[in-house]
């Protein structure tokens, strides 16, 4: 029995240590926003939060996030109002949407380590993040906007 804890959600699971974490998060915990892309560590569609760092979930282990907090897409705001949330509504990110919660985990580490992002700073946080519909100048964009509005925030 292994206990992992999602989106605050404490839960006893009977898996194989080895399970890749994204198989216990989508079929054991019925969680769908992370996706399932190349499942090598290569497309960042299975991107979470593990202790607040971006891990692929598809080679990360479940033992390994035993006992760790993990936050998939659909723990990252209540209402899905985190200020990259509602970014990327505003700039009509995504086109398939396939790729787009693991983009927004991945931007979530980004704008907490670097509030105010250049194009260069994006391009380089975020390419890991494979969109196979070229949405990057709207993920870009919809960056900048949520930076904006975090900032706007802090103010407020
Ligand atoms: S599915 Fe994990 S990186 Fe592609
Ligand atoms: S929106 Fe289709 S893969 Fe990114």
């Amino acid at each position: 029995m292994i206990t992992i804890t999602v989106n605050s959600q404490r839960h006893d699971i009977d898996v194989d240590p080895n399970m890749p974490l994204l198989w216990a998060i989508r079929d054991i915990l019925g969680l769908t926003g992370t996706k399932f892309g190349c499942g090598a560590a290569q497309c960042g569609a299975c991107t979470v939060h593990l202790n607040g760092e971006a891990v692929r979930s598809c080679v990360t282990k479940t033992g390994r996030a035993a006992g760790q907090n993990i936050v998939t897409i659909e723990g990252l705001s209540s209402g899905n109002n985190h200020p990259l949330q509602l970014a990327w509504n505003e700039m009509n990110v995504p086109q398939c949407g396939y790729c787009q919660s693991g983009q927004i985990m991945s931007a979530v580490v980004l704008l907490r380590e670097n509030p105010n992002p250049t194009d260069q700073d994006i391009d380089d946080a975020m390419s890991g993040n494979i969109c196979r519909c070229g949405t990057y100048q709207r993920i870009r964009a919809a960056i900048h906007k949520a930076a904006a509005m975090q900032a706007e925030g802090a103010k407020s």
